[in-house]
């Protein structure tokens, strides 16, 4: 009788069960089983009901899984374990967990309704299973950046609804699998629009059959691969192409002609091949903008004519392809351009880039066989001839004959003044403290190629804030940086992705953020196809780290135990302590730990931490042969960073060293500078008894040296004008907009280094000075500063202002003039000056004392109100000088007069006009408190956006 009572009962809680748990049991079941072998799963996966209780990552729909995203989560684990039993799941995104292992079953043929398939950048290795090629709802693969190895399974061919197959960057291996009898293939994936194979040891011919004009195929990349044999005619029939890459294979034979039909191609790679006949006539390509053929086997030819033609190119690579003759000046006036590259070729006779080209323009001509140049005397392009018979003999030291040296660019600066950080914590472009996201955006293709053109920076920022709100991301901004572009022709970024609200990210933004990434249905202008590789993020928003559960997990242990593990704990606590305030007494770095993070210091803004050994290791073992200054105080040594950057590094000798502390807030000083007339700081050395400053090399010297006439660079008066405008801004940026502003104290001709570009960059400053250098006349009492520029009302006050630095700078402004030393005979160069004025003017301006290599150069345009200025700047009282920002404004209309004057086509016009509306553009941000970076590129994208 009692069973009778008791079964409904039974029947009825199960019931209530049921309808309790959201989640479908053999779901709940097979995420339980994936909980228990993955590792680092994230906390709030508890219970029997993923669905119902909102387990992070997991989507439901009813009771049934239907998205898994969990991208950048750290998980750890071997294979996809139960996640094929998740027989609704739509969409799966597994990207950037690196300790994801082991290879993919065939079970996942059992995902009938998936759509979605991310694994970029795991760690799966072994084959591809065929049984992918059942689950025919298949849009999105993307197995990038993995280990996969053997075949293209045929079988994907079956996915007719396939948009995107992306299997770059793993270790397949065989052919293009193409349909053949009942056997599918790729040429089958009549709606796919990427196909993504590059960088991988796919081998055969690229098949004929692969490709039919009824294909709707976008961006083929199958570069870096080992294809031989002909490039089919067929792929002429893809009109839809936008993109193509066959570049590092072994592709033999010509060009087939109905490439020329591919009318919407916009960026070309067929570099590093082995293809013959001539240089092929791609005159219908007319939205081409990137075109990379170098290292072929072409047959010699002429410049190709039609390439003048292509109004939207912006980058030629036609490197080592044995083209011969001139180049027809009317190529270099196609208004895009930014670099040609046409080394290691025959051309030959006089260059001649005409007078209408782009400033922007990077020309590579090494070893051709060039005699003359026909603008010598003024272009502002970066031009390189070296290996042709114009360096040879007397033109060598010319500035177009120097080897390439590589551009280094700006790291990410803020303009946010006086803001640290605390640890772990990086400044944003809007001047707050959080946890960004950060990785790197690899690039298949781009229409451009000139890194220092900030416009594409701030496009691609301001998309991805755009998409990534528009998935309700809560962002703040968003900073890309250190673009670089490897040998095979990718493009990278580093990205940072700031939060907004909530700091850091929580896991639910940090996975979204991936799959926007990596599954990109948004539209960059100017860039290609992308994938999203990330540096593991740090945390994750509302979780306790693990240290502290594991604090609370040993409660549990006996009362006594506990209490002895206290008393322990506590003593090790306050010893550590102890010997941590010691620590920092002798080490204020001691905290930074430069192995962590991402190899900078975060309380630096740019300014890397190096050790002793790096620095010895780079500088040559600080042999006598990289020292490039070695005075009484210490040294400056020459060294190359393993990055490439060209650095130079003083080090500080026993004796002058500063105290630990001096040192620390000097440094954090000095990365805070960010100016493109002021030289860089690029890192510090403060380990093993040692202080050293590592500063940016600049390639020229000092403006004393060229003025000497040691450099080989020749001056001209234009040059002389720009040189003083740009050592006027940086010192303008030094006073004005610096915070706290600094007062340089020791401004001369030896402080002022030039570049390649005769750009101007102020160096040695600092609010004590770690080193003196050779110049005999330095003072090194109360009063520091050199003899010959010191001002005379600091001198006879010991009250420093920034009208001192003007009164040194009125010298350097007589020394361009003159090209003479401060005190040359016991008289100081302002009396000479003087006196030359006063009786008469004219004297002077009649090149009694200029230099004689300006005054043999003929007009010499804003001459007498340069000279004014000067004289106003050695003004006996500080009250009567002009500030260093008026200085700016003068010498800017200086020059603008003179260019009026001078040859409209001089350097040094377009130098003026491009330069002073940065000027503007900094005057209107009207604060002392930003920390400006002008020259550098404006990482603070959402401020720039702000501010149009
Ligand atoms: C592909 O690589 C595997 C080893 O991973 C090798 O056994 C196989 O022979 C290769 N196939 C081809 C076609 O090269
Ligand atoms: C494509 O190019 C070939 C060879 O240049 C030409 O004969 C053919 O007419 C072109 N096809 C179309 C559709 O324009
Ligand atoms: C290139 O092809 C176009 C048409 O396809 C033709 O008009 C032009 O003459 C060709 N140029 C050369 C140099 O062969
Ligand atoms: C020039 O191109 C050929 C292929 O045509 C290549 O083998 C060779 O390495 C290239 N030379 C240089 C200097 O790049
Ligand atoms: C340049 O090279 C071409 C082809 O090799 C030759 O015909 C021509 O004479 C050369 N011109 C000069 C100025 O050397």
């Amino acid at each position: 009788m009692g069973s009778g009572v008791l079964a409904p009962l039974l029947i009825l809680s199960i019931q209530i069960l049921h309808t309790l748990a959201q989640t479908d049991s053999n779901d709940s079941a097979a995420l339980n089983a994936i909980k228990s072998s993955w590792n680092n799963l994230p906390p709030n996966w508890k219970g029997a009901d993923p669905c119902g209780s909102g387990w992070d990552g997991i989507t439901c729909n009813g009771s049934r899984v239907t998205s898994i995203m969990l991208g950048g989560m750290l998980l750890t684990g071997s294979g996809l374990g139960d996640i094929t039993m998740l027989t609704e799941l739509q969409t799966l995104d597994l990207s950037n967990n690196i300790g994801l292992k082991g290879t993919i079953p065939s079970s996942i043929g059992n995902l009938k309704k998936l759509s979605t398939l991310i694994l970029v950048g795991c760690s799966f290795s072994g084959p591809i299973p065929d049984s992918i090629g059942s689950l025919s709802r298949l849009v999105y693969i993307s197995l990038n950046s993995n280990s996969f190895s053997g075949p293209i399974p045929p079988s994907i061919g079956n996915l007719s609804n396939l948009s995107w197959l992306d299997l770059s960057e793993n270790n397949l291996n065989g052919t293009l699998p193409v349909s053949f009898q009942d056997s599918p293939g790729l040429d089958m994936l009549l709606n796919a629009k990427h196909f993504h194979l590059s960088k991988n040891q796919l081998s055969g011919v690229i098949p004929a059959e692969l490709f039919s004009p009824n294909m709707k195929l976008i961006h083929l990349i199958l570069d870096n691969n080992q294809f031989t044999g002909r490039i089919p005619n067929s792929l002429g029939s893809v009109r839809t192409l936008e993109a193509i890459r066959l570049d590092w294979n072994s592709i033999t034979g010509s060009v087939p002609s109905n490439f020329n039909n591919l009318t919407n191609i916009n960026e070309l790679y067929l570099s590093n091949n082995d293809l013959s006949g001539p240089v092929p006539n791609l005159t219908g390509m007319n939205a081409l903008d990137y075109l990379d053929m170098s290292n072929n086997s072409f047959d010699p030819s002429a410049f190709p004519p039609w390439l003048s033609s292509i109004q939207s190119l912006t980058t030629l690579m036609l490197e080592n392809t044995t083209l011969q003759g001139q180049i027809p000046v009317n190529f270099f006036s196609l208004p895009q351009l930014q670099t040609v590259a046409l080394s290691n070729n025959k051309l030959n006779g006089t260059l001649n880039i005409g007078n209408s080209y782009s400033n922007s323009l990077a020309l590579n001509l090494q070893n051709n066989s060039i005699t003359d140049f026909q603008q010598k005397a003024g272009y502002s392009i970066e031009l390189m001839l070296s290996g042709n018979p114009i360096c040879q003999g007397n033109g060598a030291a010319q500035r177009y004959c120097r080897p390439r040296t590589n551009n280094t660019l700006i790291q990410p600066t803020n303009n946010c003044a006086s803001i640290s950080c605390s640890a772990n914590k990086i400044l944003s472009p809007n001047c707050g403290c959080s946890h960004p996201y950060i990785g790197t955006l690899h690039f298949f293709s781009y229409s451009f190629s000139d890194l220092q053109n900030t416009t594409y920076y701030r496009t691609l920022a301001g998309s991805l804030i755009s998409a990534l709100k528009a998935n309700g991301v809560p962002v703040d901004s968003v900073n890309v940086s250190n673009p670089s572009i490897d040998v095979y022709s990718y493009l990278q970024f580093r990205v940072q992705i700031f939060p907004s609200g909530q700091d850091p990210f929580n896991r639910t933004a940090i996975s979204t953020i991936g799959f926007l990434l990596n599954r990109q249905t948004f539209q960059l202008q100017y860039f290609g196809p992308l994938f999203f590789l990330e540096e593991s993020y740090c945390c994750y928003a509302g979780e306790k780290n693990s240290s502290h559960t594991g604090a609370i997990a040993g409660g549990s242990v006996g009362g006594a135990v506990l209490f002895m593990l206290i008393l322990a704990g506590g003593f090790y606590a306050y010893s550590r302590k102890r010997a941590r305030r010691e620590e920092m007494k002798n080490n204020p770095f001691a905290s930074w730990n430069p192995d962590q993070g991402h190899g900078g210091v975060p309380q630096l803004k740019g300014a890397r931490w190096l050790t002793f050994e790096e620095l010895r290791k780079c500088a040559n073992n600080f042999s006598e042969s990289n020292c490039i200054g070695c005075g009484g105080y210490g040294k400056v040594y020459k060294g190359v960073l393993p990055s490439g950057q060209v650095v130079a590094i003083k080090r500080a000798q026993q004796g002058s060293m500063q105290g630990a502390l001096e040192f620390k807030t000097e440094i954090e000083l000095l990365s805070r500078i960010h100016h493109k007339n002021v030289v860089n700081l690029v890192g510090f050395c403060y380990d093993q008894g040692e202080q050293m400053l590592v500063y940016e090399y600049i390639s020229n010297g000092t403006l004393r040296e060229s003025l000497l006439g040691k450099s080989g660079m020749q001056l001209d008066w234009m040059r002389r004008l720009g040189i003083a405008l740009d050592a006027a801004r940086g010192l303008t940026y030094l006073h004005e907009l610096a915070s706290p502003p600094i007062i340089h104290r020791d401004v001369k001709s030896n402080n002022i280094l030039l570049d390649d570009h005769f750009n101007a960059k102020v160096a040695d400053f600092g609010l004590s000075k770690l080193l003196s250098d050779e110049d005999k006349g330095y003072v090194s009492t109360q009063v520091k500063g050199t003899l010959g520029y010191m001002d005379p009302e600091y001198y006879m006050t010991q009250q420093l202002t920034d009208k001192s630095d003007v009164y040194s700078f009125g010298v350097v402004m007589l020394e361009l003039m003159t090209a003479r030393a401060p005190i040359e005979r016991g008289r100081h160069i302002v009396r000479v000056v003087q006196d030359a004025v006063n009786n008469p003017k004219e004297a002077f301006l009649s090149h009694e004392i200029l230099d004689p290599q300006i005054a043999a150069g003929g007009k010499l345009g804003g001459l007498e109100k340069f000279l004014d200025l000067a004289m106003r700047c050695v003004q006996e009282s500080g009250a009567d000088r002009p500030t260093m920002g008026e200085v700016v404004r003068e010498i800017e209309n200086i020059m603008q007069l003179a260019s009026l004057k001078e040859n409209p086509e001089a350097d040094v016009t377009t130098f003026i006009s491009k330069d002073s509306t940065d000027m503007s553009d900094q005057h209107s941000y009207g604060s002392k408190d930003f920390d400006y970076s002008i020259g550098s590129l404006p990482f603070n994208t959402e401020h720039h956006q702000k501010n149009r």
